[in-house]
């Protein structure tokens, strides 16, 4: 009886146990829900993810199929053949030939039927992608992604955290995976303009309805393709454990119709204006200032001693930081003030192991660098 009871009180504790872990789970699900989501590459939105989709329902009704068939001869073996008490020893059919050619024959037909298309799959997805694809250079850094332009058309325009495609074409990315550490300033090494300092770690590149993973190696070129088939928002993120913030590397992949893609581009390929009014300006110049946002962030259009404000890429490209959605590898809300303040204090403590340093601004260097910030519209 007291066994009885104790085991009782276990079950409750577990069930306590676990409604305690996941119903936070649950409402930070709920607190993080953005557009786009669920993330499932069960439900794809364009070719690519579809072909991969396709071949797991194929080889998962296979796995079904056979699951089915052998649990149903275990249970018909159990019941039909269990002991009734007697002690006849059943027939024995050990090394029986027949049965011998017909359990290896099955198996091999059943895994030549998935290899075909596995295979097939694999081939297509690696094809080099059509020459109407769309090209864009994929930087993977710690903790966020650049995106860069490298077609004829966009030629220079770079974004982080974003990546807006046109549907219905192929886009082919070309990825990379760089880190954005600045040398040591005593180690004698001077940025490379334009070139990021060093190999990065792995990272991948996931956007679950548009295809499957990518890993993104140091040293390689690494080459996938993704295509949507209609406009909207396609949450993706980093899917290797690559440091710290891993968790807070996400990307959008925001797919326009083709028209409003052009018109997208084209409005990024703009300099930045001028800041216009006095609090903004007080921020460009702070911004502008030796040793400071400028020594690793371009903003196209930006005058500045050195003159090289438009292609430093250590950070991201702020050019036209104002027009994101998402800032800090997808961390914060670009229209939240509160954040972006925040994120100016100290980029550390909300976002751990991020290159962005702790500038130990003021309160007013930090209002004239956010008013600054929604300028570059
Ligand atoms: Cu990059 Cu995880």
């Amino acid at each position: 009886m007291r066994a009885l009871a104790s085991r009782r009180s276990d079950a409750h504790a577990l069930r306590r146990r676990w409604l305690a872990w996941t119903a936070p789970l649950g409402m930070l699900l709920a607190g993080c829900a953005t557009e786009g989501l669920p993330q499932s590459a069960m439900d794809p939105a364009g070719p690519i993810a579809r072909a991969e989709d396709r071949l797991w329902d194929y080889v998962f009704t296979v796995a079904v199929v056979v699951f089915v068939l052998v649990q149903g001869l275990i249970l018909v073996a159990v019941f039909r053949y269990r002991d009734r008490g007697g002690d006849d020893i059943p027939k024995q059919v050990a090394g029986n030939t027949r049965l011998e050619v017909l359990w290896t024959i099955i198996p091999a037909v059943i895994l030549v039927g998935i290899a075909i298309p596995t295979v097939g799959t694999i081939f297509n997805l690696a094809d080099r992608p059509p020459d109407e694809a769309l090209d864009v250079r994929v930087v993977a850094k710690q903790y966020w992604w650049e995106f860069e332009y490298t077609g004829d058309e966009g030629q220079g325009v770079v974004t982080a955290n974003e990546l807006h495609i046109p549907t219905g074409r192929p886009i082919a990315l070309d990825m990379h995976s760089l880190s954005a550490v600045q040398p040591d300033p005593g180690s004698g090494e001077d940025i490379v303009v334009g070139e990021p300092v060093s190999a990065g770690v792995v990272h991948s590149f996931w956007v679950p309805r548009l295809a499957g993973k990518q890993d993104v190696v140091p040293g390689h070129t690494r080459r996938m393709s993704i295509e949507a088939d209609a406009p909207g928002v396609y949450p993706g993120q980093c899917a290797e454990f690559c440091g710290l913030s891993h968790a807070r590397m996400r990307f959008e992949v925001i797919a326009h119709e083709p028209a409003e893609f052009e018109a997208w581009l084209a409005g990024q390929t703009e300099p930045a204006d001028p800041a216009a009014d006095a609090l903004a300006q007080e921020g460009e110049e702070f911004f502008a200032g030796e040793g400071t946002c400028i020594a690793c962030h371009a903003v196209d259009g930006l005058e500045t001693a050195t003159g090289t404000a438009a292609e430093v890429r250590v950070g991201p490209d702020l050019t036209h930081f104002a027009s994101r959605r998402r800032f800090a590898g997808g961390t914060f809300r670009v229209d939240d003030e509160a954040q972006l303040k925040q994120w100016l204090r100290n980029p550390q403590a909300v976002k751990a192991g991020s290159q962005m340093p702790n500038l130990g601004l003021s309160d007013n260097q930090i209002n004239a660098l956010t008013a600054y910030l929604y300028s570059l519209e």
